[in-house]
């Protein structure tokens, strides 16, 4: 395959995950600091929102027509076309007070389209089947389908979802060190390290002190990331 479309590929699908991170994270700090922030602060962060979003479709549009050209990886650009559609249409029919279930769809389907662009920059032609990495992701599914229910249905932080949600992330954080100590390259594995600790070190935090703003933002930016490179490890291995 030629290198020059790919790189422009990989460069496409980095700007799609870069704005799906920020706005995921907008997101998240417009929904836990509804109380906190003033009404130019919202206002600020919905721009961004606004922005992002938007340079998200172009980098999508982008990648899709660099893939088509290339006719590679077609199934998980049109699932990320999808999600985007997805997200559009229920951003707009939502609007800036989002009912329960139009934020579950919004979290978890933005979850979804990062793992997208980050499975997308970790694809390589040599990749083989690996049960494990695919067990791995179901896990990760599951906590991330968990995660979102207790931000956003569960009346009492402390419950069943929450003590299966810790279990879980425990687990999958050990993972991610046993993986991490695996890694040659000294930046992708303190990287993997540091989020591995990360992670849970915020959701302790959030949960025991009682959903403070900066913790939870910084369990909601930390899974973000975790996810991402959940489906970047994903697509190297699997
Ligand atoms: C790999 C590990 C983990 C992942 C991928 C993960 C993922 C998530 C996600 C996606 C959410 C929804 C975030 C949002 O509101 O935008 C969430 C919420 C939450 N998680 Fe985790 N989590 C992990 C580990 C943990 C651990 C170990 C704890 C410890 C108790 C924890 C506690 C919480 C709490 C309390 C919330 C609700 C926060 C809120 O109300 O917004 N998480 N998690």
């Amino acid at each position: 395959m030629n290198a020059q479309p790919e790189r422009r590929l990989a460069m496409a699908a980095a700007v799609g995950l870069g704005c799906v991170l920020l706005v995921l994270f907008v997101s998240a700090a417009i929904r836990l600091g509804a109380e906190v922030f003033t009404a130019s602060e919202m206002k600020i962060l919905r721009g961004v929102h606004r922005s992002a979003a938007s340079l998200e479709v172009l980098a999508m549009v982008a990648a899709a027509w660099l893939a088509w050209r290339m006719r590679a990886n077609q199934p998980v650009i049109a699932l990320a076309a999808a999600l985007t559609v997805a997200l559009s249409v229920l951003g707009i029919l939502a609007g800036q007070q989002p009912p329960p279930l139009a934020a579950y769809g919004n979290l978890t389907l933005g979850l979804a389209l990062a793992a997208s662009f980050a499975w997308l920059l970790g694809r390589t032609s040599d990749s083989k089947a690996n049960r494990v990495a695919h067990l791995a992701a179901a896990l990760v599914v599951v906590q991330v389908l968990l995660g979102a229910w207790i931000a956003l249905y569960s009346e009492t932080l402390w419950s069943w979802a929450l003590v299966a949600h810790a279990l879980l992330g425990l687990a999958l954080a050990a993972g991610a060190m046993w993986l991490a100590a695996r890694i040659e390259r000294a930046a992708a594995r303190f990287a993997l390290a540091g989020l591995a600790l990360a992670v849970p070190a915020a959701g302790f935090a959030s949960a025991l002190f009682d959903l403070p703003l900066g913790a939870t933002l910084a369990h909601a930016a930390a899974a973000a990331l975790f996810v991402s490179a959940a489906a970047y490890g994903h697509a190297r291995i699997a």
